[in-house]
């Protein structure tokens, strides 16, 4: 949420800078600007809206210097605006010599505002950040040490930041902290980058450096120094990346979403690369870093998560449930990080997180860590802060995932659970055939879901009634319950509509009330066990009128004739309905948001990675 980029060097700062925020745009993207230090001058440049505003700006007035610092924003404190945009310019009246960029919340920023202005600083925008551009100059003006000055100040700082400050008294210098916000250090020859997310220095870099929270960096075109808040100077800890940034181009596609939806095929393929064992028909998981011993006596399972990974973790429930006779419970990571949920050292504890840099996922992960109690973590970014701390986990390998609405990385939770649950069935009771079918299940995956693509043109004429709907409800049984949920998301995520998810037949205790004809009900109504009491469920609806969309198993001779449109999957083994029925509800709300004309990659109010509680 919020992205950061810098670069000090010997190039034009302002063309790096703002090829950096497109790239992070999908973190936050209300407004941006920039600020460059040339001369001994700040260059300012700052616009509501989307960097492409900043970019025009920039042509218009070019902003000189070989050393700068920008921000994309996704706003906490104070609406959208020229003057709420990032970079905030600390010091007193007229003398104002210090730009900063801030990722994060200030929890004490009222009570600092209210001193420094009794000191007569004076404030130009309604955020939380700008306090902290105030306390650095505040601190400058003692020290002369822009290093010094952030050091001095971060200890008055209550809450989360990554931050980017430069100075026009100090040409060349960026110097970066971080608390609870990630950032990386990118490292060039001649020039260093700093960074929220390595995706804005890997087409300058390979080499990185994670910072640790409480870590504060200073950086010059041929130096990095690193200094611990309380441990004092850090040798810096340089890694690799190991994935290519132009992986996330979006190619002939329209949008982000779409092309993400179309690779799930290859989404399936990476996410069970290596993991599959026919031998033992088992899935190998060495990255949980825990022995079949320590794992044989696992009681309980909890999964975590927020948004479109909790409702993985839902699926991942019915799975490890079904397939290894667990108990598991699913948490929203912002509950569980608050409660005093009993832990023993029988229960395993997953995160799960596309990002690595949710707020909330984090919190949880440190809580029960705090505790100590080893956590887990599934996790798709790597090098994520998650990723950092977790005691052990396993990779999505889905690539980079850029549309805000999550889709092939629920593909990939999913498939990574179904890989715990055969694991932790293996090491159980789970015959060897019955080990071996779902390693047969899982290998058919990819293919069955390029056949569930090919709903797309039927999707289409569905989205046309969707797109005109009041409400929809998303109706689900047994492990497409969780698919029901994950379908509302996405249409309200980047529809607008609203759209609520039930188990199927909970639907006649509240929800049929809102059944006619303008609020259309999704059932997701393929064969498998429940199919006969889904059948029942969709003529109450029927009954009363309304509109009923189905997806169900191809060739079914029933659904179509129950149905006003009938959304065909391939038919498959029940573990792989949720990756199967998923798909023509992602294609659903996308193709709605195409035809209301939303801004589908970059949905309003939201962002890809919530990096704030
Ligand atoms: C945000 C995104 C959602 C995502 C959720 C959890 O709200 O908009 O699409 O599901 O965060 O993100 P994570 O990266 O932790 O999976």
């Amino acid at each position: 949420m919020c992205g950061i980029v810098g670069y000090t060097g010997s190039r034009e700062a302002a063309g790096i800078l703002v090829a950096g925020l497109r790239r992070l745009e999908y973190r936050g993207y209300d407004s941006s600007g920039l600020a460059t230090v040339d001369a001994g001058r700040l260059h300012i440049r700052k616009r509501a809206g989307r960097v492409r505003e900043l970019e025009n700006l920039i042509h218009r007035q070019p902003a000189q210097g070989s050393c700068g610092i920008s921000h994309t924003r996704w706003a906490t404190h104070g609406p959208a605006s020229d003057t709420n945009a990032h970079p905030h310019l600390g010091g007193r009246l007229g003398t104002a010599g210090l730009a900063l960029v801030h990722n994060g919340v200030i929890e004490n920023h009222a009570s600092l505002r209210r001193e420094l202005e009794a000191e007569g600083f004076v404030f130009a925008s309604e955020t939380d950040s700008e306090v902290i551009a105030h306390l650095i100059a505040r601190a400058l003006e003692k020290t002369g040490d822009l290093f010094t000055a952030v050091q001095l100040v971060l200890p008055m700082l209550e809450g989360t930041y990554g931050l980017g400050v430069v100075s026009q008294a100090h040409p060349g210098l960026v110097v970066g902290a971080r608390m609870g916000s990630p950032l990386v250090v990118g490292v060039g020859e001649g020039e260093h980058l700093l960074a929220s997310d390595a995706a804005a220095v890997a087409p300058h870099t390979r080499q990185v450096v994670y910072l640790e929270d409480g870590e504060i960096v200073q950086l010059t075109p041929g130096k990095i120094e690193i200094a611990h808040r309380e441990r004092g100077p850090v040798a810096p800890r340089i890694d690799r990346i190991d994935w290519h940034p132009d992986l996330a181009e979006l190619g002939h596609h329209a949008h982000y979403m779409i092309k993400e939806i179309r690779e799930q095929p290859m989404t399936l393929v990476d996410a069970c690369r290596g993991r599959l064992s026919r031998r033992d028909a088992t899935a190998c998981l060495g990255g949980l870093n825990l022995s079949p011993r320590t794992l044989r006596k696992i009681r309980r399972i909890v999964l975590v998560g927020c948004g479109t990974s909790a409702h993985a973790a839902l699926v991942g429930e019915y799975l490890i449930e079904r397939i290894a006779h667990l108990p598991v419970e699913v948490e929203y990571a912002s509950e569980f990080r608050y409660r005093n949920a009993p832990l023993d050292e029988r229960t395993l504890v997953f995160v799960l997180s596309q990002s690595g840099e949710t707020a909330d996922a984090l919190g949880a992960l440190r809580e029960a860590n705090r505790r100590g109690h080893p956590t887990l973590a599934i996790v798709n970014t790597v090098g994520s802060t998650i990723a950092r701390e977790a005691r052990g986990g396993v990779y999505l390998h889905a690539g980079q995932e850029v549309g805000v609405a999550s889709t092939k990385a629920f593909a990939a939770q999913v498939a990574v659970l179904a890989l715990l649950a055969l694991y932790l069935g293996r090491l159980r009771h789970l015959s060897f055939s019955d080990g071996l079918d779902i390693v047969d299940a899982l290998e058919s995956a990819p293919g069955l879901i390029e056949e569930a693509l090919k709903v797309e043109p039927i999707v289409k004429s569905a989205a046309e009634q969707i797109a005109t709907a009041r409400t929809v409800l998303y109706l689900g049984r047994d492990l497409l319950h969780p698919v029901a949920l994950e379908g509302a998301l996405k249409l309200t995520e980047i529809s607008y509509i609203p759209a609520h998810g039930y188990p199927t037949a909970e639907m006649k205790h509240g929800p049929i009330a809102l059944v006619d004809r303008d609020s259309p009900c999704v059932f997701l109504a393929p064969r498998c066990s429940l199919y006969s009491k889904t059948l029942a469920s969709i003529e109450e609806v029927r009954a009363r009128g309304g509109h009923v969309i189905t997806v169900g198993t191809e060739g079914d001779r029933v659904l179509p004739g129950l149905s006003n449109t009938f959304l065909p999957i391939p038919d498959a083994p029940e573990i792989l309905l949720p990756l199967l029925a998923v798909i023509p509800l992602q294609l659903l709300a996308y193709h709605t948001a195409l035809k209301l004309g939303r801004d589908i990659d970059k949905p309003r109010n939201l962002a890809k990675s919530v990096t704030v509680e």
